[in-house]
């Protein structure tokens, strides 16, 4: 998509909701690694006495984003983690204000090893059960290749269902950008869901 003012793209839009969300100190989480663009924005805002955790299950990215993350003098809050993001409980802690997930494959990689429908969802709960209240959660789609479209249908769904007293959910998509169009869907969590609801 073309650059503009303020429509260009949907991690433009997710940009933005990491600058409106997060303060120094707070904790956020990189499900979705890459080649470490994302992590980098989340580290300056949450600065030095603040926390990232990222995820990703190719070594490159890791190696890709710590590279980035070094070189602008980052490294100290973050954590890097080989491991899916399916996995994230087993290594965040509650109360994280807000977690990213930049959906697809790595930029230069190989795009069989895309985001995939059944983990994207157990991370996407998993991410909601671990927010803040306050807690964002932010995800970019591109529904242009088959897994995209599932993981869209699967978290337009889940988001759905949620519990309108526990979260408020929002869809963002480029109508005339085709079939394709990518799309920012962010959930935000407003109240502790009572046991067994989302
Ligand atoms: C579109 S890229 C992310 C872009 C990135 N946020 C950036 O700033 O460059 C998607 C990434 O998700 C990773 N990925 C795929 N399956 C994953 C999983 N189960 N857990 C964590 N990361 C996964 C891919 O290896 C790929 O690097």
């Amino acid at each position: 998509m073309a650059e503009g003012l303020y429509l260009s793209s949907a991690v433009q839009l997710a940009h933005r909701a990491f600058r409106d969300t997060l303060r120094a100190g707070d904790t956020a989480v990189d499900a979705t690694l890459g080649t470490g663009q994302d992590c980098q924005l989340l580290c300056q805002l949450v600065g030095p006495g603040g926390r990232v955790h990222g995820f990703d299950v190719q070594p490159d990215a890791l190696t890709r984003t710590q590279a980035r993350l070094a070189a602008a003098g980052l490294l100290g809050c973050a954590r890097l983690h080989l491991l899916g993001h399916e996995r994230m409980g087993e290594r965040v802690p509650p109360g994280v204000r807000l977690t990213a997930f930049n959906l697809g494959w790595l930029p230069g990689g190989d795009k069989r090893l895309t985001t995939r429908v059944d983990t994207t969802l157990r991370a996407a709960r998993a991410a909601l059960h671990l927010l803040a209240v306050p807690g964002l959660l932010v995800v970019c789609i591109y529904p242009g290749h088959p897994e995209g479209a599932g993981e869209q249908r699967a978290l337009l769904a889940l988001a759905a269902g949620l519990s309108p007293r526990a979260y408020t959910a929002l869809w963002q998509q480029f109508p005339n950008g085709g079939p394709g169009a990518p799309g920012c869907l962010m959930i935000e969590k407003i109240r502790e869901a009572p046991p067994g609801i989302e």
